[in-house]
């Protein structure tokens, strides 16, 4: 059944040999078509929003590099702006909204959100029926804690002090944003599963500021809340979690949340990665700087990632998205090295 999308084998817990491989952000600057789709857009969520376009830009390194997974193009911060926070992207400031306060909170609501979110689901049913068969489709969105660190500052921070002061000063209403985004993101995923997504992938890239319990309750338990939304409707749904910078949180993270797998950051040890492989598939971990420099950097990078992980359930993949200034080569070089594999 799997019409052989060697990601979703991969995801039942078959070890295949290569591993598949895709890589986070995969659709992005370091690509010139992908500047030039961008362009034609207009602004970065115009692109999101755009059916046709978001389509093109997703298919674009699946036609250049032949990757075993496409990732639906479109960008964690379209939550908040379908809360009406009025997100922006400008041009080297990152992602702006307005910032949530207590009462913000009180007043969150998601009757716009199914509406506001269609040409997504759109892009998605245009990618499966474009898509190579064999190509698996990732849908995505935010794990509550990250999307919600955006919410409460309003824009991106190094640390994300002020979401975890506003969690230690109204504890109750940061609850409550939670919750409220585990539910209407754990919708989104089932919308974005019927439309023909095989696999959906929760980013938590600012789990690492949390402390033990915290962790236990931002990161852990919101992320555990979706996945059982999701499995309880769609039972035969698969989800990779990706915890960046969780480190040693890790360890019971796949069974405390329910995902099938884990994704993983390039600070995480390959001895401890195989640990955790041994509960089931693992996804990463090259540091994305590795691709930027290319030569021997690279490939000693690959190498030890397979041969740590390469005998077990493994989805290559970086440690973190690709960021613009890779050379487009180097992942050409990436990609055959790890096709070479066994
Ligand atoms: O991986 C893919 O190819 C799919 C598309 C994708 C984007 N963002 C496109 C994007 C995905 C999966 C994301 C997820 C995302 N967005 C995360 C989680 C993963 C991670 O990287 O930690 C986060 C935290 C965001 C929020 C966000 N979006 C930030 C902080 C920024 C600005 C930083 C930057 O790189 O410019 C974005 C913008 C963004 N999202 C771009 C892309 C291709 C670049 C904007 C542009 O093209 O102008």
């Amino acid at each position: 059944m799997s019409q052989n999308r060697k990601v979703l084998d991969v995801l039942d817990g078959k070890t295949v040999t290569p591993p598949p491989i895709w890589l986070m952000r995969q659709a992005g600057r370091y690509l010139p078509e992908y500047r030039e789709t961008r362009q034609q857009a207009g602004s970065f969520l115009d692109l999101c929003y755009n059916p046709e376009l978001a389509a093109e830009v997703t298919l674009q390194p699946i036609r250049r590099y032949g990757f075993d997974a496409a990732i639906l193009f479109s960008d964690i911060l379209v939550i908040p702006d379908a809360l009406h926070r009025n997100v922006r992207f400008t041009e080297g400031h990152g992602p702006q909204m307005d910032p949530i306060d207590e009462d913000g909170i009180s007043k969150l609501n998601a009757d716009n959100v199914d509406r506001h979110l269609q040409p997504v689901i759109e892009t998605v049913r245009r990618l499966r029926r474009d898509l190579p068969v064999e190509t698996t489709l990732l849908g995505f969105c935010g794990a509550p804690w990250t999307v919600a660190t955006y919410m409460i500052a309003g824009h991106g921070t190094p640390d994300q002090a002020p979401a975890r002061l506003f969690a230690y000063r109204h504890p109750e209403a940061f609850g409550r944003l939670l919750d409220f985004l585990a539910d209407v993101s754990a919708d989104y995923l089932v919308a974005q599963i019927d439309a023909g997504a095989d696999a959906v992938q929760i980013f938590d890239s600012w789990a690492g500021v949390l402390g033990e319990t915290e962790f236990e309750k931002f990161a852990i338990a919101p992320v555990r809340r979706m996945i059982q939304s999701v499995k309880h409707r769609r039972p035969s749904a698969k989800v990779i979690a990706f915890a960046k910078g969780a480190g040693i949180l890790l360890k019971n993270y796949r069974q405390a949340t329910g995902a099938d797998a884990i994704g993983l950051d390039w600070s995480v040890p390959l001895s401890f990665a195989a640990e955790l492989q041994k509960d089931g598939p693992v996804q990463g971990n090259l540091d994305p700087m590795r691709v930027v420099a290319g030569g021997s950097a690279l490939s000693e990078g690959i190498d030890a990632v397979l041969h740590a992980l390469g005998q077990g359930p493994l989805i290559f993949n970086l440690g973190h998205g690709i960021t613009p200034q890779a050379d487009p080569n180097h992942v050409t070089d990436l990609v055959n090295q790890v096709r070479r594999f066994g």
